[in-house]
This record gives structure tokens, sequence and C-alpha cells, in this order.
């Protein structure tokens, strides 16, 4: 078999080697997925102008992401339950990223934790916060993050109540698995992700068991994590938050104007335009429709990050063209993941960069500092 060239194909590929329940908790997006499918579709609909005849020597896809050194304009977005789409995920995607010379964001819901990414990294990672209702342990997790030297904090917006994917509540979704006929059926089926399972000790949240009071096991975990994200969070507290932090502060999950407003209000360093995915508001706009609008009202001000739906090189591209400074992928590196390892992680982005190139160099550009709605086609 020829190795993945495409996004798609390792998407294909994950789906033969992880178990169903995990595979779909990356596969779904919330109640009909309007939005989870809206996300790809509208990067379908924009076109790029062909410029013909102009040096495309000497390319640079070299850029900063809150003032850090990119190889290109991509960061590994944060997922909770990495390390359950392959033994050991979140270390694994980690060294990718840093051998690629990209930010990789650790989610609080991650299997290995903060302290396990920095024992296999040299480069600084950058840490997802979600706010719990026990500001204790938020900003225990806020220390930890500055003790593992993380040069950014991204902190999650819009998630203080969790949209409903239904194949999770179909697939009985847990960390680590429950013993059922069905799930152990689901997971003899993939023998290579049973071995390196078996293989690891880090089978369940590692930012959270040892250090959140009274939370021992998986049992009072799920319990916990219900009724411990804090539904009051509000603008006041990111104040709270920066303060503690310290560093440069990016907040994730914006989709409106007047919260990207808000969110330069705060003093924030960046913006991440998202809908999660599609993994929130079902019937919310995808990310790249509402990028321009943002951009145009605050990105002078504040620097506009995008994800969603980003599945090639060429997607990359367009958002960078209307006026993203930096993007996030979520799926595209945890199929790779799923479906080889590290090494499908860094198969993901040297197919992501491959496109990214060749694409800027047929739209007349050799850098992509230079890239801007000049090379997007009017419709
Ligand atoms: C399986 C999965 C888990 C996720 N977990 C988190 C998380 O723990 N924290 C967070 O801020 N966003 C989380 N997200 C959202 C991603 O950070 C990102 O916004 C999204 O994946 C981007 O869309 P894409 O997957 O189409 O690239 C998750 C997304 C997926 C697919």
């Amino acid at each position: 078999m020829t190795a993945p060239l495409t996004i798609a194909e390792l998407k294909k590929l994950a789906q033969r080697r992880v178990p169903k329940m995990f595979f779909q908790y990356a596969d779904s997006g919330s109640w009909t997925e309007s939005t989870y499918q809206a996300n790809e579709a509208d990067f379908k609909k924009i076109k790029l102008r062909q410029r013909v005849l102009v040096d495309m020597s000497d390319r640079s896809l070299a850029t900063t992401m809150v003032g850090q050194k990119a190889a290109m304009p991509v960061a590994l977005a944060p997922t909770g339950l990495t390390g359950m789409q392959h033994a050991d995920g979140e270390m694994l995607a980690a060294r990718a990223a840093e051998e690629f010379g990209i930010p990789f964001t650790l989610s609080t819901m991650s299997i290995c934790s903060i302290e396990d990414i920095a024992s296999v990294t040299k480069q600084p990672f950058w840490f997802q916060l979600y706010v719990m209702k026990d500001r204790d342990f938020v900003l225990n997790l806020i220390q930890r993050a500055k003790a593992a030297k993380c040069s950014a904090l991204v902190l999650t917006a819009d998630l203080q109540i969790l949209g409903q994917r239904h194949n999770d509540i179909r697939n009985g979704l847990s960390a680590p698995p429950k013993f059922t006929a069905k799930n152990l059926w689901q997971m003899a089926t993939r023998p290579g992700w049973c071995m390196g399972m078996l293989k690891t000790k880090r089978r369940s949240f590692g930012n959270i068991i040892g250090h959140a009071k009274d939370i021992s096991d998986m049992t009072t975990l799920s319990h916990w994590t219900h009724s411990q994200f804090d539904t009051k969070l509000s603008w006041s507290d990111v104040d709270w938050i920066k303060e503690r932090w310290g560093g440069p502060l990016i907040i994730k999950g914006i989709l409106d104007v007047e919260d990207a407003k808000a969110a330069v209000a705060t003093g924030a360093d960046a913006i991440i335009v998202s809908n999660h995915g599609g993994r929130q508001l079902d019937g919310a706009p995808s990310s790249i429709s509402m990028l321009p609008y943002i951009v145009d009202a605050v990105g002078d001000k504040i620097e506009v990050h995008v994800d969603g739906g980003i599945r090639s090189g060429q997607d990359v591209l367009k958002a960078v063209a209307l006026g993203a400074k930096g993007t996030f992928i979520g799926r595209p590196f945890l199929y790779g993941l799923g479906a080889m390892g590290k090494e499908g992680v860094t198969l993901a982005l040297e197919i992501i960069r491959k496109e990214l190139d060749i694409s800027m160099a047929l739209c007349g550009k050799r850098d992509i500092k230079t890239v801007d709605r000049e090379i997007i086609a009017e419709l």
C-alpha cells in the first residue's frame, strides 16, 4: 500500500486502526453536525486566483504566532483524550510538532499530563485551560503549566456546558474504556491499538487524577467533570486568569464580532476564531465564514487565528489570505496519530506543508507573510 497522500486517506486508515468509540469521538459534531460539515464545506467554496509567469523560487512559509517562531502558520489544536487515539498520543504528537517546528497545544482533558509532555520535549509547548469551579485546581493547573515552561495559555471560552454528540452517548465513551461486550469487541478488532494501550500506564486524565481534590478514580471523575465546568465563567474572570498566568494569552472559541471586541478589551494577545470544530453550538456559522468580519473589526488590535474544517494546505492558505495570522488543526493530526502514531502526525503536517507551498506558488506568492485577500478570486 502506498503511504497516505491526503488527510482524507489518513482518516480512512485511522478508522481501521482506532476502536470505534474513539474514532467517532474525533469524527463527530454536535446534534445534526451541520456546523461540523459547514466548517469543511465553506472552505471548498472559496476559490483562488491562478497567477502565471512570476518568479516562484525561494519560497518561505515561516511565520510567527504570538511572537513565537513557527515553520508554517499551523499549530496543533488542543484535543481531549488524544492518548486514546493512540497510546501516549499527546507525547507523540508534541514530539512530532516540535521536530516540525510548530506549536503543540495540550488540552486540560488530555491523557498524558503537562509533566509528561515536558519530559519528552525541549521546546516550550502551549497549554489549553478549561476553567473549573474549583479555583484552587485551576490555579494549580496554571502553576504547573508555568513550571513546565509553557509559552502560551489558550483559554477556551466556548465550553462551559457540553454540546451533545450522539455517538459518544451511544458508544458509552469513557477513559479508560468500560469493558462492556460491545467495547471489548471493538478493541479486539484493533490489536495494534490494544498492544500500545497494554504497554502504557497512561489511560486516564493525567492532568486531573491525583491533582484535583477527592479524585482518585474515573467514576468520581466523570461526575466531577460534569459538576465542575464553571457555567458562571464570564469576561470578568479573564483578568484573574491573565494576572495569574502572566504570559501570552490566547482566547479560543470566538465566533462573533462583539465577542472579538470584548476579547480585545481583556488585553489578550490573540483570539482563535472557532466553533470548537462544530462540537458545541450546532447551527452556528463555519469559522472561515466569520473570519473576515472578525479580522475587519479587530485585526489591527489583536492577532487573529482560526480553526475548524482545515483539511489541506490549501485551506491554511485561504485562512491566511482572509487575515488569519495562524491556524490550528484538530482532526487532521488526530487521524494521523490514530493511523500511524508519531509518524502519522508528521505525515499529516508534511501533506499540509506541501499543499500549502505549491498552492502559494501557483497563486504567484513566494512568502506566506505577503499572502493577503488579493489571492482570493471573486465568487
Ligand atoms: C476529539 C476532539 C477533542 C477536542 N477537545 C478539545 C479540548 O479539550 N479543548 C479545546 O479547547 N478544544 C477541543 N477541541 C476543539 C479543537 O481544539 C479545535 O477547535 C477543533 O478540533 C478544530 O476543528 P478541526 O478538528 O476541524 O480542525 C477538540 C476537538 C476534537 C475533534
